[in-house]
This record gives C-alpha cells, structure tokens and sequence, in this order.
C-alpha cells in the first residue's frame, strides 16, 4: 500500500561541472561535463518518495524565473503535482554550484533565494494535509523557525516526522525530540552530539545512547559505503534496540543526492507502513542504486529496482 508523504522542502536548480580534480583558490580549470538539473534536498526527497510510489505533496518556494520552469517542468515529467510551489516574485530560485570531482567526491555551494522566503505560516497552511499523511518530511536547508513549526504541526497531527537534519543547523531539543527518525550523516551526527567511539560500534553505541537519552525518537545515521545504523525504542517493551545495515559494494559514479535517495525512501516506505528496520534496509538498497547514476533526481530508481535491491542485501546486518 502507498503512504502519503508531504515534504516541506527546499528547492534548487543545480549547475554541476564535472572535474578532472577541484580547482585550487586563483586557479581556472576546464570541466569536462556540465549537468544544469533539479535539486535541492526537499525536492530530491520528494522526488525518491515518488519513485518508491508514495502519493507525495511537495510544498516548497520558487521564484518567478527560468529556473522556477525548469522546476515545474521537470516535477511534472516525473508525475508529480507542482501546486505546492509557492512563487516569490522578489526572490530567485534557489540555486546550488556543485563540482563532482573524477574521485566522486563533491563540493556544493547553495545560494538559497526563495528558500528562505520558505516561512512558518506555509506550514500552518497545511496542517490538514499533514493529517492526512503517513509522514512529514524536512530537512536543514529552510529557516529554523519553519522547521520547528513542522514538529509542532506534525505533533499535534499526530503525524510521523521524520527530520534529515543536512545541513546541521541548530533547531530547537523540542524539534529533534520530535523526530522519528532523525536521519543524519557522520557530520551531521556530531553536531547534534551524537558522538562515535569506534566505527561502526561506535555509530551503534552512540545511535543507541542519543536515544535513551531521548534525543530523537528514532535516529538513523548514514554511513555510506559502510552503511547505516539505526536506534529505536521498541513499542513492545520500551526497550531500545540499535541495529546495523551494510550497504551493498558498488562503484559511485557521483554521490550528489544519494542521502536524498536515501530519505526520501525510508520516509516512503514508513509511510506506507513499513516498520523502520525494513524502510532503513529499502533506503540503503536505494542510496546504493544512486551513486551508481549521475545527479540526483535522474539517479533514483524505481520501486521495483529498489525492492530487487533491498531483497539482494535482507539477511545480511
Ligand atoms: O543533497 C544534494 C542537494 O544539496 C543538491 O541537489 C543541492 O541542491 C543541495 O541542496
Ligand atoms: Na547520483
């Protein structure tokens, strides 16, 4: 069964030059690709959350530019309603500079624009609709106090939030609190204190102990290629248990999005009721399939090709 999913998202139009290896500060190199394409951490969820057949509602701000119909346009060809983006005439679609170097590694500069006009008054708008759903997603890139709003808003729903705190900036204890889960990468995941001892039984113990601690509801930190581990306090018993999932080996071609891949999976596959050790084992099946493909809404697969993958790593963790 597919689950309702509205994501309260950033938007961008990304430029991504392909390099040889990142310019020194002063020095001009030569790209040998260049890719201009939707993104944004909001969209590119939403757009995963789409892909695994969730019904997603995607509120977001654009300007009033080409940037804002190349959005519409690509949303459209993949099926999605666009009548969650709001336009700020004032303000330019966001935008985000990226350089994928040939070692997969990237740099992402952000210049936000009508992200930022991303207000808190958006998220009361749409409260009925967060009722109505099986998950609210957001992430890191819009205003805090609109982030907040959307754990309170899903609070009194009494809707699932999931929160992908990338980038990390700081929201309220009451926020992270709220989120079930909180998905973070390593980066991420110290900044909010969840701190490793050593790798991977570091990440399990810490996952665990932020929350006992009552941190987060759930918590899932991404690991790349090693994975993900997860936490959660059991309905049973109360207990919490943390867990590990290994990814399965691939060669990345450009890893931009892939984390989106990855949330905009598990908060589908928690929406359509699936319980978090199995959505955490689809995400990672689909993050996989990601950096396998160029950009980031292009690079995430179907469904189907993403339960062929999951299916191809159960057994393992
Ligand atoms: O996570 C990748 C995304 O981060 C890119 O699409 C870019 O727009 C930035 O928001
Ligand atoms: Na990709």
């Amino acid at each position: 069964a597919a689950g309702r999913v509205v994501v309260v998202g950033s938007l961008n139009v990304d430029s991504t030059a392909y390099v040889r290896s990142f310019p020194a500060p002063g020095e001009t190199i030569t790209a040998h690709g260049l890719r201009v394409a939707l993104g944004g951490k909001g969209t590119n969820q939403a757009v995963a959350a789409h892909r695994f057949g969730a019904d997603v509602e995607l509120l977001a701000r654009v300007g009033d530019d080409a940037n804002a119909r190349l959005a519409r346009d690509t949303l459209a060809g993949f099926g999605l309603a666009t009548d969650g983006l709001g336009i700020e005439p004032d303000a330019p679609t966001g935008v985000a500079l990226i350089t994928v170097a040939d070692s997969g590694e990237n740099t992402v500069i952000v210049a936000s624009g009508a992200n930022e006009r991303m207000s808190p008054a958006v998220v009361a708008g749409a409260r009925e609709r967060v009722a109505d759903a099986g998950a609210v997603l957001t992430q890191g890139e819009l205003p805090v106090a609109t982030i907040e709003r959307i754990a309170e808003v899903a609070r009194e729903a009494g809707t699932r939030f999931v929160l992908n705190l990338a980038p990390p900036v700081e929201v309220s204890p009451d926020t992270l609190a709220a989120a079930d889960p909180l998905v973070v990468n390593e980066h991420e995941a110290r900044a909010v204190g969840i701190e490793p001892g050593d790798a991977i039984d570091g990440w399990l113990a810490a996952a665990s102990a932020a929350v006992e601690r009552g941190l987060a509801q759930s918590v899932v930190v991404t690991l790349g290629a090693a994975g993900a581990v997860a936490a959660e306090r059991s309905d049973a018993d109360g207990r919490v248990t943390a867990w590990t999932q290994p990814a399965p080996e691939v060669t990345p071609v450009d890893t931009t999005g892939a984390g989106d891949g990855f949330t905009g999976t598990l908060a589908a596959a928690l929406a359509a009721g699936h319980p978090l050790v199995d959505a955490v084992r689809l995400a990672t099946a689909a993050g996989a399939l990601a950096v396998q493909q160029r950009g980031t809404v292009d690079s995430y697969a179907d469904r189907d090709a993403v339960v062929a993958a999951a299916d191809a790593l159960e057994g393992a963790a």
